[in-house]
């Protein structure tokens, strides 16, 4: 969760300049800046900056021209906000489980897709990578595209590139728990052209911002809505960029910290990261098979605060079992969602996310991650 923490004066002096040169009225200077540099990041050719990361996925949606009858595939384990854009557009979201590297499970992936499948959905949680070459194989096989839900996982990498530029579409989110934080924020990346303009056109009510005519006498081919971000937000999002390749770095050193201490631990398995990646780090995940030890090891990690990362303090919000309100359209009861993943179910009330801190001292992290090995030896 890094970005908060590295808010400083430097985003202070950003946000003042706004102020001081009466810029604070969208004029997209700070906005074109953020979006070119975030492009540069990531290597993707386009990038256009939205209000959201819930709106990054809307807007890929919409803009593929995906809508009511047609289908999108995605993940059980997910934040609810994939679900939202998927349903928002009024497509019926298909919903599959995850393995044990918490992410989707590719051997579900071809049974899935039918003729009304229009997209999927792969969500890269809690930094680590989905099986990116696998899922974009069998979506290249039934032409289907793919728009990677990154919300989490800005840092990580897929061999040399970073992650995010293997698929046809890339969203990505500066709320306030992400990698780079602006308060709130997105980015939709692509290498397409005509995508990243229809992006553009969406974002801002249609406009086609035609250089032949002052805004208001503008051009217009499709109907969009207003999904603009702010000069403030890119100013604070320029800034964060620039301590990005640090929180790569410092979530690293912390990791490698944990990992050392929980190797030592008989029967605990660290979460599964498919070869080609390497992730963002910034939390540990760990499983133990027996569920009463899990439960036990998390009452304890309470009594001495140490707090854990959605896995399990949020996971309602993060796990389609509790989303009956989302599936009430397909008439898919609690029960029934019960069944559906009961896969998921079992990696996941099994796993303990531990989350890590950039700014916290090597020596404070050392002796927490002795504290929690302590606490898991004395259950296992
Ligand atoms: C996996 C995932 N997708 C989408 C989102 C939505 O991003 P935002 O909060 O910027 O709308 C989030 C944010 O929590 C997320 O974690």
């Amino acid at each position: 969760m890094p970005g908060y923490e590295l808010i400083n004066n430097s985003e202070k002096k950003a946000v003042n300049e706004i102020f001081d040169n009466k810029e604070l009225f969208y004029n997209g200077k700070r906005v074109k800046k953020f979006e070119k540099e975030f492009a540069r990041y990531i290597g993707s050719k386009y990038a256009v900056a939205v209000s959201s990361g819930t709106a990054a996925i809307k807007i890929a949606l919409k803009c593929l021209g995906i809508k009511a009858g047609d289908e999108v595939i995605t993940q059980s384990f997910t934040f609810i906000a994939t679900l939202e854009a998927i349903v928002d557009v009024g497509a019926t979201p298909i919903v599959i489980n995850v393995d044990d590297s918490l992410n989707m499970d590719v051997k579900e992936l071809e049974k899935h897709i039918t003729k009304k499948t229009k997209a999927i959905i792969p969500v890269h949680m809690l930094g680590v990578a989905a099986e990116m070459s696998k899922i974009n194989k069998i979506a290249k096989k039934f032409k289907i595209p793919v728009v990677d839900d990154n919300c989490e996982a800005l840092g990580a990498k897929w061999g040399k590139d970073k992650l995010g530029i293997q698929s046809d579409i890339c969203t990505w989110s500066f709320d306030n728990g992400k990698t780079i934080t602006t308060g709130e924020g997105g980015m939709i990346t692509t290498n397409n052209k005509d995508l990243s303009m229809l992006f553009r056109e969406y974002r801002d009510h249609g406009h086609q911002n035609n250089p032949k005519f002052p805004r208001g006498r503008d051009t217009h081919r499709i109907y969009g809505f207003n999904f603009r971000t702010t000069e403030i937000n890119a100013a604070i999002g320029i800034e964060q960029l620039k301590k990005l390749n640090f929180i790569v770095r410092e979530n690293k050193k912390r990791y490698n910290i944990y990992k050392k201490e929980l190797l030592k631990i008989k029967h605990l398995k660290l979460r599964r990261i498919p070869k080609a990646n390497i992730p963002l780090c910034d939390c540990i995940i760990f499983s133990i098979d027996d569920l009463n030890k899990i439960k036990k090891i998390l009452i304890e990690l309470s009594k001495k605060n140490i707090i854990t990362k959605n896995v399990p303090d949020a996971i309602e919000w993060h796990f389609a079992k509790y989303w009956d309100h989302i599936f009430k359209e397909q008439k898919i009861s609690k029960q029934q969602l019960e069944t559906k993943f009961l896969k998921s179910s079992y990696y996941l009330e099994r796993s303990i996310a531990i989350p890590i801190f950039v700014k916290e001292e090597l020596k404070q992290t050392t002796k927490k991650a002795r504290e929690l090995s302590q606490i898991i030896k004395s259950f296992v």
